[in-house]
């Protein structure tokens, strides 16, 4: 307690914001909620309540679109690579591997209670939380807590919750969302009513799948919670009656990546046939369920703002709203789904309202996940020296601190790809969906350049210019054709490509610092720290010669083994990998990977 009141009371001292005393926070995420389909756009009061009174980050993005490993970058401010959970089960992730990292003492409602904070939270924590190991250990970090439960987290008819550590209770028949906004209702009057900051947290299932749960007749083991039985599917989301009338003509955008003639992506998605007309209206009827899901978090948006305005608290309190990751469904012609690296499911909403921030305005300070912990232990006057992030900042001027925040977001992902809905050909974790889909990527967010890079463990790469391209249909390393003419900053693509895959070498094991300054690890001296800076044809021998991102094999975690050089080899050593050539599925066409690394070099 002394040291947090020190810090605080260092931080007073040098902040430039006159806040005059730790604010309250109460931060709303849902879960699986698209950016791209207009799902903010249809929630009336979300708009009215912290849109409207808030900024928009519009370069804010997850690291890994899932939702556990992303909940646990989230409330860690650390990467994935350096957490290790990268699935939402055993054994790669959710609440076991959890426990196992540590990360259940060491973690943000923990280090909030040491600032001084009273801590809540109600809704999904984590996945593999279940009813049989909500008690091995509890959670802890929280003053009160409610928590979802495996495997009744995503049933919307039946949830399951344990209250502060108590045996979980039944709530069938009631509906999950509305349940945890009254939950949600609960705590924050219980918070408000307290001497201490508070720090509340409401994490609804909305707009996720639907998932129903075979009610088990014994304690199940891991595996059986992430699936009991046939029943249990990824199937259209649940939705209160009052709101089965709305957005009845509601269709998912028709932009240009919506079910392409021509296939788009790489590995997996690029062998993905067309979905048909069945397939198309059921995934219009799919987000219209979402859309309606996501009313009963909008009236408790209302709700909880109104409680905050009553008790005449809503001036101390910042208010975030988010989700864990994004969602497409008709896009590249996937079925509906998440764990891709492409706009759709990395690029998501973050709206704060709170003292000091502008209302109404949008930010483009490029931010991410990784950044969320560290925002909120700055509210408390709080650090800490192994975030992989850094704080945004939220009261002063965005633009110049613009480029010293950087341009990048570290984008990886191991293990599946799960298509959900009827149409998914997954039954989920009873056989693998589509495998192969690890990859490491970088979204790269200038001035004057949007880009993206990625590379997969079956050796194939993308790269997209989203300002050419934003649906992330035009695949450079699938059509050289593309690349021929195209120049940045007065460079090659073949330049620019060198500098992308140099930088992701660093982000790709990066840690602490690193990870928010990589070009320092090419540019000792802090002398670069744009890629327009790096692209200095002085730089060009470097880069051409530095090693390569590379896998030497698909796996469904973070098997240091496969991940080629981990460490960065001085230059002098030519040594890159190009990992293996794309698969060909038996019964499909060979993908046509025109254009191999190797061409470029
Ligand atoms: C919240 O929990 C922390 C840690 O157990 C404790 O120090 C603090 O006093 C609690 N706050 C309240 C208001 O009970
Ligand atoms: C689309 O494909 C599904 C699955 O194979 C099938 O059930 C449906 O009848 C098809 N619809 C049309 C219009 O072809
Ligand atoms: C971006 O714009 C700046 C000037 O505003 C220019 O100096 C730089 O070369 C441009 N970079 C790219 C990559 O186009
Ligand atoms: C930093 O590096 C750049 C590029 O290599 C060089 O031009 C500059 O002189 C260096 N500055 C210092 C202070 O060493
Ligand atoms: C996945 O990639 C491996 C190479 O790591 C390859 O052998 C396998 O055929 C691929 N599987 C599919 C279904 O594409
Ligand atoms: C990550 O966790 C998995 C599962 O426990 C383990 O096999 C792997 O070695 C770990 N990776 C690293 C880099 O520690």
């Amino acid at each position: 307690m002394k040291t947090s009141l020190l810090n605080w009371l260092a931080w007073a001292a040098l902040c430039t914001c006159a806040l005059a005393k730790q604010p309250n926070i109460l931060f709303i995420i849902t879960d699986d909620q698209d950016g791209h389909m207009g799902s903010v756009e249809h929630m009336p009061l979300l708009k009215k309540h912290i849109i409207d009174q808030g900024t928009s980050y519009e370069n804010h993005f997850c690291t890994i679109a899932i939702c556990c490993p992303s909940r646990v970058n989230l409330w860690t401010g650390r990467a994935a690579h350096n957490t290790n959970v990268t699935d939402v089960g055993p054994p790669y992730g959710g609440y076991p591997k959890i426990v196992k990292e540590g990360i259940n003492d060491d973690y943000l409602p923990v280090w909030m209670q040491s600032a001084g904070y009273s801590t809540y939270y109600t809704g999904k924590l984590w996945n593999a939380h279940t009813i049989n190991n909500y008690n091995q250990p509890f959670v802890k970090g929280y003053n009160g807590s409610d928590f979802l439960l495996d495997p009744f987290t995503y049933d919307y008819w039946h949830a399951r919750m344990s209250r502060n550590g108590e045996a979980p209770r039944d709530y069938s028949g009631q509906y999950s969302p509305d349940v945890v906004a009254d939950k949600a209702y609960g705590f924050l009057e219980e918070a408000i009513e307290g001497d201490a900051p508070f720090f509340v947290t409401v994490a609804p299932i909305a707009p996720h799948s639907n998932i129903v749960a075979n009610p088990p007749s014994g304690p199940l083991n891991e595996l059986e919670v992430l699936a009991p039985g046939p029943v249990n599917k990824f199937a259209i989301p649940e939705y209160a009656p009052r709101h089965a009338h709305l957005f009845k003509d509601y269709k998912i955008p028709r932009t240009e990546n919506f079910n392409p003639e021509q296939a788009s992506g790489a590995s997996w998605v690029a062998q993905l046939p067309r979905l048909n007309d069945t397939m198309i209206d059921y995934n219009d009827e799919f987000q219209r369920a979402r859309l309606r899901s996501l009313q009963s978090v909008d009236e408790m948006i209302e709700r909880l703002i109104n409680l905050l305005e009553e008790k005449g608290v809503l001036e101390d309190t910042f208010v975030f709203f988010t989700t864990d990751n994004g969602f497409h469904a008709s896009q590249h012609r996937m079925h509906p789904g998440k764990e891709c690296g492409y706009d759709t499911d990395i690029h998501i909403p973050l709206v704060i309202r709170g003292p000091g921030i502008a209302a109404g305005a949008t930010k483009n300070i490029v931010t991410s996940h990784t950044d969320m912990a560290p925002t909120l232990m700055s509210l408390a006057g709080a650090s800490r020296d192994d975030f992989d992030g850094s704080a945004i900042p939220l009261l002063e001027d965005h633009e110049s601190t613009e480029v010293s925040r950087g341009e990048h977001v570290n984008v990886e992902f191991w293990g599946i790809g799960l298509p959900e809905g009827k149409f998914g050909i997954a039954e989920p974790f009873g056989g693998l969906s589509y495998p192969n889909n690890t990859y490491k990527a970088l979204r790269l967010v200038g001035h004057n350049y949007s880009l993206y890079y990625s590379v997969w463990c079956t050796g194939e790469r993308e790269f997209y210019d989203l300002h050419r391209d934003p649906g992330q249909m035009h695949n450079f390393f699938a059509d050289p054709q593309l690349a021929k003419d195209y120049t940045i900053a007065g460079r090659s693509w073949q330049q620019l490509i060198y500098r992308l895959d140099a930088l992701l070498v660093v982000l790709k094991t990066c840690k602490g610092n690193t990870c928010v300054k990589p070009w320092n690890s090419h540019h000792k001296n802090g002398s670069v720290e744009t890629l327009t800076e790096a692209l200095n044809p002085r730089f060009d021998n470097y880069y051409m010669k530095h090693p390569k991102v590379g896998f030497s094999s698909c796996e469904l975690g973070y098997i240091k083994e496969a991940e080629g050089n981990r460490e960065r080899i001085s230059h002098a050593g030519v040594q890159w990998q190009t990992g293996l050539e794309a698969p060909t599925p038996e019964g499909q066409q060979p993908f046509q990977y025109r254009g191999s690394w190797s061409d470029w070099v």
